[in-house]
């Protein structure tokens, strides 16, 4: 526990060894991570990997109820995984309520010794991760909101580093500051770890090159503005100008929202300064600063562009292994909708319901106990059923006027795949409260996202438009607004593997499911015995 002071506020916030954001990891493709995590505080945690595949270290994926239970105070667990074939940023957070909050922080993928780039050598490595700050405690903002069914509180900043910056009150000392010299080039690793908020960032009158995306190398393309979903990861090489500009530049990231709820639409910003030698008689805070443009908050068409510009590198060293056959197709909607409020209660969400999200209508449950225990020690009666429907159950205009009836069903299905399986899955975006954007978040696999559209999937026209040469190969895609998007993974991986929008509320609310890989044939296809110090519940 930490006490913070941002926007005037302090409060105590849970940290891992005191920092916030957490502390960064540093590793090289090929090595073993080992972390062993003590807990000293009365929530509940554990720690997930966003995006490390987990290759056969299914019991380190850390999803509490899905691969673990979480660890209690005074209990500790050692994670344990090789990072293989990904180099780039990818980040560790709590995967249990809300704590991811605070608890996150950068894990960055190096090169093995001696192995380039496909890119320049960048002169120096900056983590530039983005968060979500609340002046109230996050773990009351998400009990309250799951008690009365409304929508939570939102936010009362964004963050870069964990710091505000000076569009807020009280908050001009907490700015976060590049210090650049010119004629470098510094490799900006991107990460959003906000909860419920995608994010658009620019750098005015600078040029961001995308060289990495969730740790795959892409074809190289130069933007003034990205834009992030939480969960994912951009590696950016900024060229700072030849010369010393007489300018310093504010960075800035806020929102890009559809939907319909009330959201946070402020803006975090930070100082893109270049450092002249002491000697110099120009005085940094005398500098105009340069202000930027960022696109309007519900700009799906720039969404759209921004997402056709990513390709894999796809080169020879760097293949896209895209699978080019299937074994099954699923087609899933993915929205928000209803439950009905419980007797004697009085909801606030939709007419006297409650909020709830759904894919093919199934709100899931998490369990009392962990998915991957019961599924390894086959004591999956009464934890899960493999029920998951393929498809929805009653198919309707899903980008059209919302159907009459919102409800949804909830419960803990999964969909069990053999070893090996090569998954096609469309996932449709319902416009049941308006038409939000999912970013969709897929663990233990990354996925090639071979296409995507506006309005609803045609089985008929729309696969032959399908990239199957050099797709973005990734952990997690946003399902655009009133659209839809189509993956395609191998399910090579044995265990049980999260599938969830990384829009914390939507996870809350229902919006996940779990896939069950089985063990293939030979020894190194299967899924080894859980580690002894494994949490119980
Ligand atoms: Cu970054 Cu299941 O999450």
């Amino acid at each position: 526990m930490q006490n913070v002071t941002r926007l005037c506020h302090t409060k105590s916030i849970l940290t891992v060894n005191g920092q916030f954001p957490g502390p960064r990891i540093v590793t090289r493709e090929g090595d073993r991570v080992v972390v062993r995590v003590n807990n000293h505080v009365d929530n509940n945690v554990s720690l997930h990997w966003h995006g490390v595949r987990q290759l056969q270290s299914g019991w380190a994926d850390g999803p509490s109820y899905v691969t673990q239970c979480p660890i209690q105070r005074g209990q500790s667990y050692v994670y344990n995984f090789t990072i293989v074939g990904q180099i780039g940023t990818l980040w560790w957070h709590a995967h249990i309520s809300w704590l991811r909050a605070t608890l996150h922080g950068p894990i960055l993928i190096l090169p093995k010794r001696h192995v380039p780039y496909p890119f320049p050598k960048p002169y120096k490595d900056v983590p530039v991760m983005f968060g979500e700050w609340f002046n109230a405690n996050t773990e009351a903002i998400i009990k309250q909101a799951l008690q009365t069914g409304a929508a939570p509180n939102v936010s009362d900043a964004y963050t870069i580093n964990g710091l505000p910056g000076p569009l807020y009150n009280c908050s001009a000392k907490d700015t976060f500051k590049l210090s650049v010299k010119p004629g470098k080039t510094y490799l900006l690793r991107l990460i959003n770890a906000a909860l419920n908020d995608e994010l658009f960032f620019t750098i005015p009158d600078h040029t961001l090159t995308v060289v990495d995306v969730d740790a795959v190398y892409v074809k190289p393309f130069d933007t003034d503005t990205l834009l992030i979903t939480p969960g994912q990861t951009y590696n950016v090489l900024l060229k700072t100008k030849p010369n010393y500009p007489n300018a310093t530049f504010l960075m800035a990231a806020r929102p890009y929202v559809t939907g319909v709820a009330t959201f946070d639409n402020s803006t975090t910003t930070g100082i893109l300064e270049y450092q002249r030698p002491n000697s110099s008689k120009v005085h940094i805070k005398d500098l105009p600063l340069f202000k930027p443009t960022l696109p309007p908050l519900n700009d799906t068409s720039f969404a759209i562009n921004f997402t056709t510009k990513l390709r894999s590198l796809a080169n020879a060293q760097f293949p896209a292994n895209v699978p080019q056959t299937i074994d099954k197709r699923f087609f899933f909607t993915v929205g928000i909708g209803t439950l009905p409020c419980p007797k004697n209660q009085t909801c606030q969400g939709p007419n006297g319901t409650k909020f709830a999200g759904s894919i093919n209508n199934v709100s899931f449950i998490l369990p009392s106990t962990a998915l991957l225990q019961a599924h390894y020690f086959g004591q999956s009666n009464g934890v899960y059923t493999t029920d998951f429907p393929s498809n929805p159950p009653i198919p309707f205009n899903y980008t059209g006027a919302p159907p009459n009836n919102t409800l949804v069903i909830s419960g803990t299905k999964v969909v069990v795949l053999p070893f090996n399986t090569n998954v096609e899955l469309v996932m449709q975006g319902t416009s049941i409260f308006g038409g939000e954007s999912h970013p969709l978040h897929l663990h233990g696999h990354n996925f090639y996202l071979v296409g995507q559209g506006i309005g609803n999937f045609d089985p008929y026209k729309d696969p032959s438009n399908f990239n199957l040469v050099d797709p973005i190969e990734r952990n997690t895609a946003g399902v655009p607004s009133g659209g839809w998007v189509a993956i395609r993974f191998q399910a090579n991986n044995p265990g049980v593997w999260f599938m969830h929008c990384h829009l914390e509320i939507h996870t809350s609310w229902g919006l996940k499911m779990a896939w069950i890989v089985l063990d293939g044939k030979l020894p190194n296809q299967k899924l080894p015995p859980p580690p002894s110090d494994l949490p119980k519940c």
